[in-house]
């Protein structure tokens, strides 16, 4: 009880320049009953993905109704990829199915476009009349953001229209719902910004000596991290103008397979992408290191980025869905990451562990070679959150997944197969490490 109660207070204090604020008309609050926990109806947007699918699932152990909505267009990118997890990912029936199965909980399943089918998503919301919206359902991999104009157009559309969708149906259903938006660490941009990133806004000196708080200075580094700006500007105006409350998650780089609850059967595990576009870096290294090829570091590996376990996002969304901001509050603004790292230091530390050496290649992305990253994570910290760090004992449940998986890699598409701009793909192109690279991954797929 005293944890609760500090739980509240605390999340009070960070809340309080905005809750200070007027609210606007129209919108009923929320009852207390129901920000201090208890059982919620959950709409999870995107809960057929690798994040969305374990934090679904999550939920509904924790004894919320769980409404997964998804219209299935990342198996749809594996088709265009010609790739796919590396672990076999059941379908959302067969998924939803054994859970009830296992558990004798129930998850919903609506198939529906977020950006594309708006009616349905309204009369979704005006019937479901959730307590929460949990919003994974974008585009979500910087690389596909940048393979071509097709790309391009797809994430700004998917992306933005359907942020705004959400947005404008909420308030068209007149549902007091608390919107959590999955965002990105790297709308703070990589660059070197000379201290520690604040979570969400700073305090400003305008020109004429007037004090301000506004969002931190958007830097994104590719199209999909610009769409993540974009959300945020729809989410303040909302916010502003129709008392909508927000959580947005700056999130960093997410690492790891599956949470002790999908781990519990086959039809529960969830997705790992080792690929160019959509695996992470320590994805990739670990696939490269599992093949017993060389990890492909690209540039310098001077880039330092932050890092979350799967497990710990699960546990901030909840913490989150938990302490919405008050209505009429700007939106609230987290950085949910638990440590950061340095590319090289990552491959060092898996070359440590296997005995496989990394190769620099040409970078195929335009950003910093070497940068610092100093991030607050202050706000979930006082909410309860110890974070994962990369060299505890789950290092190893990716490494089990790897190896146990490995003959369902194509070795191939662990390589760059998008390029920032023409001239990072020529450079990448007439880099003979890449070339090698490339004859070590065909050889590591020979005789499959
Ligand atoms: N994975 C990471 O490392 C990471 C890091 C930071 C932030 N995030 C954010 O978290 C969210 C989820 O990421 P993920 O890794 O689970 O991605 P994912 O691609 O595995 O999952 C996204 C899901 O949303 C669905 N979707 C996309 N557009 C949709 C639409 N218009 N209508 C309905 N469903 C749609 C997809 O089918 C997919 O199942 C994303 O918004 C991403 O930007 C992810
Ligand atoms: C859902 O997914 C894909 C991506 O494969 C998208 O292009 C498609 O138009 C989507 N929506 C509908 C309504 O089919």
């Amino acid at each position: 009880m005293l944890r609760v109660l500090l739980t509240l207070a605390l999340g009070e204090a960070l809340r309080a320049p905005g809750a200070l604020r007027a609210r606007p008309a129209r919108r009923a609050a929320a009852p207390v009953s129901m920000m201090a926990g208890g059982a919620k109806k959950i709409l999870v947007l995107g809960g057929d993905g690798f994040c969305g699918w374990p934090t679904a699932v999550h939920l509904s152990d924790k004894g919320h109704a769980v409404t997964i909505v998804d219209n299935l267009s990342r198996r749809d990118i594996d088709t265009e990829l010609g790739c796919d997890s590396l672990t076999p990912i059941a379908h959302p029936e067969v998924r939803i199915a054994a859970w009830k199965e296992l558990t004798g909980k129930t998850i919903d399943f609506v198939n529906l476009d977020v950006a594309k089918e708006y009616d349905r998503l309204e009369s979704l919301i005006k019937d479901k009349r959730p307590d929460s919206i949990v919003h994974f359902a974008e585009q979500r991999a910087a690389p596909y953001s940048q393979k071509g104009t097709k790309q391009k157009r797809y994430t700004v559309d998917n992306n933005v229209c359907g942020t705004h969708n959400l947005l404008t149906a909420v308030v068209e259903a007149d549902c007091c719902a608390h919107i959590v938006h999955l965002g990105t660490m790297g709308v703070y941009g990589y660059g070197t910004s000379g201290g520690e990133i604040p979570e969400g806004y700073i305090d400003v000196v305008l020109p004429g000596g007037r004090d301000s708080r506004i969002l931190h200075p958007a830097y994104p580094g590719s199209v999909y991290h610009t769409t993540k700006c974009l959300d945020a500007l729809l989410f303040q105006f909302y916010a502003k103008n129709d008392g909508v409350r927000v959580t947005d998650l700056h999130q960093g780089i997410v690492w790891g397979t599956n949470t002790d609850l999908t781990s519990m059967d086959p039809r529960l595990t969830n997705r790992f992408d080792y690929d160019g576009d959509y695996g992470t870096v320590l994805n990739r290294f670990l696939m490269q290191a599992a093949l017993n090829v060389p990890m492909t570091v690209y540039g310098t590996g001077g880039q330092t980025r932050a890092f979350i376990h799967i497990s710990d996002t699960c546990k901030c969304i909840e913490i989150a869905i938990n302490n919405p901001p008050a209505e009429g509050a700007q939106p609230e603004i987290f950085n949910q990451v638990a440590e950061t790292r340095r590319v090289r230091d990552i491959a060092e530390l898996i070359s440590k562990n296997t005995g496989v050496e990394a190769r620099f290649l040409a970078n195929p992305r335009q950003e910093a070679a070497e940068n610092e990253l100093d991030v607050s994570n202050r706000k979930f910290r006082a909410l309860g959150f110890e974070p994962t760090k990369l060299n505890d004992a789950l290092f190893e449940e990716v490494q089990d997944v790897t190896q146990k998986y490995k003959d369902r890699c194509i070795p191939t598409k662990i390589l760059p197969a998008s390029f920032w701009n023409k001239k990072r793909a020529q450079e990448v192109a007439a880099d003979k490490e890449a070339r090698g690279a490339v004859d070590s991954a065909a050889a590591a797929g020979v005789g499959r």
